[in-house]
């Protein structure tokens, strides 16, 4: 039986990509509490089948509900691509109805026209985001005008989770995708991080990204419209505590976490490892 009783913010990802998105959300909205939950010992879902990323996403949020959160945030291009429709539309209602997951494409999605001048954009994500095509649907749902090429950069995530992001692989990786990409379309003018893990990558991307080129990393983005999200539903802010904690939960040993984690949050954590299957 879930708890009625208020609770912290739940933010979930397959491991530690989602902490850039926390880490924004925090900012903005400093006065909540915050449950942090990272499957690291599943990582990484990009590879892994539509029916395996909403299996393992829901058991997480499933989870997380019953650490006491309302509202949890999917802050995982993968998971939001392949298992938020699917949560949505038929566990909540057996859950909870009450209860609420949002993701983070379509707040991506609903700000791009008005950065793109070409209408041309380019969207880098994992193999799951990618083949699932989820930018190119909300896109056209929203501005059919708009032609988006995606490309799936699957060495990236395990760059970062193996804190290789600033070796020399590094920039290999980064400068064959980026140039596959724009092989594809030279006209993208503005180009998405589609997945939470690439904000660590972010410095080596734009060197080696095409002259004129935007990127838009979602963080600040996500935080802004949870903002707004929770300013239109005063029924879920009343269920959120304001306790200005957060708790970070992982699948994976708790040591190993908190020495990733420094990297993402520059601040020492602690961290509890559950099990959640
Ligand atoms: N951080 C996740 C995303 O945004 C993906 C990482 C993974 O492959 O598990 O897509």
């Amino acid at each position: 039986m879930l708890s009625k009783k208020a609770g912290p913010i739940g933010v979930f990802d397959s491991g530690y990509g989602g902490l850039t998105i926390l880490d924004e959300i925090r900012n903005a909205l400093p006065e909540y509490d915050y449950i942090y939950l990272g499957d690291n010992a599943r990582a990484p879902y990009g590879p892994r089948s539509f029916e395996v990323v909403y299996k393992f996403t829901r058991q997480a949020v499933y989870r997380l509900f019953e650490e006491g959160c309302h509202l949890v945030i999917l802050a995982c291009n993968t998971a939001s691509a392949k298992a938020l429709r699917t949560i949505q539309q038929n566990d909540l209602a057996q859950w909870d109805e009450k209860r609420r997951v949002l993701g983070v494409i379509r707040p991506t999605v609903e700000v791009l026209d008005s950065l793109s001048h070409s209408k041309h954009i380019g969207v880098v994500g994992t193999n799951g985001t990618i083949t699932s095509r989820s930018y190119e649907l909300e896109l056209a749902k929203m501005f059919p005008h708009i032609k988006v090429t995606g490309k799936a950069c699957p060495m990236w995530v395990p760059l970062v989770e193996n804190n290789e992001f600033n070796s020399p692989g590094a920039d290999y990786f980064i400068r064959k995708y980026l140039d596959e990409l724009f092989s594809v379309d030279m006209q993208i003018d503005t180009l998405v991080l589609g997945c939470t893990h690439y904000p660590l990558l972010i410095d080596k991307i734009r060197h080696y990204l095409p002259a004129g080129v935007n990127l838009f990393s979602q963080g600040e983005r996500v935080a802004e419209s949870l903002k707004d999200y929770l300013q239109r539903h005063p029924e879920m802010e009343n269920r959120l505590t304001r306790g200005h904690n957060t708790r970070f939960l992982t699948t994976e040993s708790a040591d190993k976490f908190s020495e990733a984690a420094a990297v993402f949050l520059s601040e020492s954590i602690s961290v509890e490892q559950i099990s959640i299957d």
